[in-house]
C-alpha cells in the first residue's frame, strides 16, 4: 500500500516537473553536415564569406558582432587590400581631437565591427524594448544548450531558427510585437524575420535561397565564435600521432631489449 503511495507521488512530481518544460517545447532542430564538424574538420571560407555578405546586408543592422575587427576577416580568406576596402567603407568614431570633440573617420582594419547602435537603451528604443544579442560568441552560447554538442549544435539551431518563422497556429496567444518561430523556445520572438531568400546578391553568383543563406551566415558565425578552431583540431591530430608513432617505437624497444629473456 505504501509502495503504491509512494508511486503515485511519484507520477505527479514528475506530472508537475514535465509539465511546465512541454509547454517551452521547440521543434527539435534538424541536423545539418557541416564543413567544420569532426576531428579534421575546416571552414568552408567561401562559405563564411557569402555569410559575411548576408550579416553585412541584414542581420548587422540590429545585432552587434563586438568581439570581431575588420582584420580578422583575412581569416575567412579575404585579401589584405580586401579587408583594408571593407573596413573603409565604415565610419568609425574615434576621437577626442585636439577641440576634445569625437569625429568620424573611415575604418582600418584593427577597428573593431561598427555596432548599429551607440548603447542598448538605443537598440530597445529603435526595437519595441527588445534587445538583439551580439552575435560574436552566439553559435557557442546556443550550442551549450543544445542536445548536439560542440559547434555544429549551435549552428543547427541559427540554421534552423532563421527558416523557422510560421504563422502561428489557430488559437495561439501571440503577445504584442512578437514573431512565431517553431524552434525559438516558447515559439515567440521578438526578432521579426530577417530572411525570406534573395535578400543579398551574393558576390560569388551563388543562388541566396533561404536555406543557403540560413547554412552560410551559421558557417559565418561559427568561425567568430571560433577563429581558431581549425589549429586546436590540428593541434589535438598531431598530438594524436605523435603518441601513436611513440608507442610503436616504444614497443619495438621493448621487444628489443626483452628479446633474450624467456
Ligand atoms: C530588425 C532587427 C533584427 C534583424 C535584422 C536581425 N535580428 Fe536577430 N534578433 C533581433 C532581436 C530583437 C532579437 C532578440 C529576440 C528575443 O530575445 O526574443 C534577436 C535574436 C537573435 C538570435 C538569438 C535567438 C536566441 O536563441 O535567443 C539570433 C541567433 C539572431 N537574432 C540571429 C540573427 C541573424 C543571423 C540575422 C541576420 C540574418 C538577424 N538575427 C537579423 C533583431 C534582429
Amino acid at each position: 500500500m505504501s509502495k503504491l503511495v509512494l508511486w503515485l507521488a511519484c507520477a505527479a512530481l514528475l506530472a508537475l516537473g514535465a509539465a511546465p518544460a512541454r509547454a517551452q517545447e521547440a521543434q527539435p532542430i534538424p541536423k545539418n553536415s557541416w564543413s567544420f564538424s569532426g576531428p579534421f574538420g575546416t571552414f568552408d571560407r567561401a562559405a563564411a564569406q557569402r555569410g559575411f555578405q548576408v550579416y553585412e546586408e541584414v542581420c548587422s543592422h540590429c545585432h552587434s558582432m563586438n568581439l570581431l575587427h575588420y582584420g580578422d576577416l583575412v581569416g575567412i580568406g579575404y585579401t589584405e587590400e580586401e579587408v583594408k576596402a571593407i573596413a573603409a567603407s565604415k565610419q568609425v568614431t574615434d576621437g577626442p581631437n585636439d577641440q576634445g570633440e569625437m569625429y568620424q573617420r573611415p575604418g582600418r582594419p584593427s577597428d573593431a565591427f561598427v555596432p548599429p547602435f551607440p548603447n542598448e537603451k538605443a537598440a530597445r528604443a529603435a526595437l519595441n524594448g527588445a534587445l538583439p544579442p551580439d552575435l560574436s560568441l552566439i553559435i557557442k552560447a546556443r550550442a551549450d544548450s543544445s542536445p548536439i554538442k560542440g559547434l555544429s549544435g549551435g549552428a543547427d539551431y541559427v540554421d534552423a531558427l532563421l527558416q523557422g518563422f510560421k504563422e502561428p497556429p489557430a488559437g495561439f496567444k501571440m503577445s504584442a510585437n512578437m514573431n512565431y518561430n517553431i524552434y525559438f523556445p516558447g515559439n515567440q520572438i521578438a526578432m521579426p524575420q530577417p530572411l525570406a531568400g534573395d535578400d543579398v546578391k551574393y558576390a560569388d553568383g551563388t543562388k541566396a535561397t533561404l536555406p543557403q543563406e540560413a547554412h552560410d551566415v551559421a558557417t559565418f558565425l561559427t568561425w567568430a565564435s571560433e577563429p581558431t578552431m581549425e589549429e586546436r583540431k590540428f593541434t589535438g591530430a598531431k598530438v594524436l600521432i605523435f603518441l601513436l608513432v611513440m608507442t610503436g617505437i616504444l614497443y619495438a624497444a621493448k621487444r628489443q631489449i626483452w628479446a633474450d629473456v624467456h
